[in-house]
């Protein structure tokens, strides 16, 4: 059975290093007794060092629990790119995920589609498992899912080898929905998810496809978190879960909740 995956994006939080630290301690020994759900923890960069510490020692590959994954990722191995980190840098600090596409970098840094195909590309080649995030920036009240959640998904995916993004994760993220509390009803979510599964099928090859993840962000919290996962094959596999990520007790509770189900 597929595992379950809960992702904390701390996005530029927090201040200061002691507090990453306690936080993810927290998380750390809090989270011992799941079962079939993975955590990963993505800080930003500065924190990589001191929290790859903190990571659990000899964990047997098959029964790892937590994980630690970079927000973003630069194309290029290394070279003239000023202020960019890579796949081969971040690497050395145990990193094993890491976030692609999140709206926040299309928004303020001016993310493209092109470049996230290339992010995409460099992320696989590395052997990280990318989480690519896609979403609408609005949606009319009561609306279907519109056009363009697809066309991100086949622009970042496009040239993808077939058999590649087998373990890659989308994370189906309603631009709307982030940071607003107003998070996506579990009804939509399971729609917004087979409909993803099906493209994403269409680009890759229904073998291709069969085994990468979809999950949900945008104002996950304890409360809400299960009820975006279904018994089925239909619902989400997991969340992305930026400001409860930051409260140690919160994301535990979101992570025990997922796996629960
Ligand atoms: P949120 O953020 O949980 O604070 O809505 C989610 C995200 O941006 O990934």
């Amino acid at each position: 059975m597929t595992k379950k995956i809960v992702i904390a994006n701390w996005k530029l939080n927090p201040l200061l290093r002691q507090e990453a630290g306690s936080i993810f301690n927290k998380i750390k020994n809090n989270i011992r007794g799941i079962k079939n759900t993975e955590a990963v923890i993505c800080p930003p960069f500065a924190y990589l060092e001191s929290l790859s510490r903190l990571m659990p020692r000899n964990v047997n590959k098959r029964h790892q629990k937590l994980f630690l994954g970079v927000q973003d990722i630069f194309w290029e191995e290394k070279g003239a790119y000023t202020g960019e980190i890579s796949s081969v840098l971040v690497k050395q600090f145990g990193v094993t995920h890491a976030i692609i596409g999140h709206s926040e970098r299309r928004k303020w840094l001016g993310e493209t589609d092109e470049m996230l195909n290339k992010k995409i590309k460099a992320v696989l080649k590395a052997g990280l498992t990318p989480v690519l995030c896609i979403g609408e920036w609005e949606r009319e009240e009561g609306g279907e899912l519109p056009p363009i959640v697809g066309e991100q998904l086949k622009a970042a995916l496009t040239g993808i080898r077939k058999g590649q993004f087998k373990k890659g994760i989308i994370a189906y993220e309603p631009v709307w929905a982030i940071g607003t509390g107003r998070a996506e009803t579990p009804d939509n979510a399971v729609k917004a998810a087979i409909y993803i599964r099906r493209t994403a099928r269409e680009i890759l090859g229904r073998k291709n496809a069969a085994s990468l993840r979809v999950i949900y962000g945008g104002s996950v919290n304890a409360k809400n978190a299960a009820s975006f996962i279904s018994k089925d094959i239909l619902g989400m596999e997991g969340m992305l879960v930026g400001g409860a990520s930051l409260d140690a007790k919160e994301f535990v509770e979101i992570v025990k909740s997922v796996d629960g189900i």
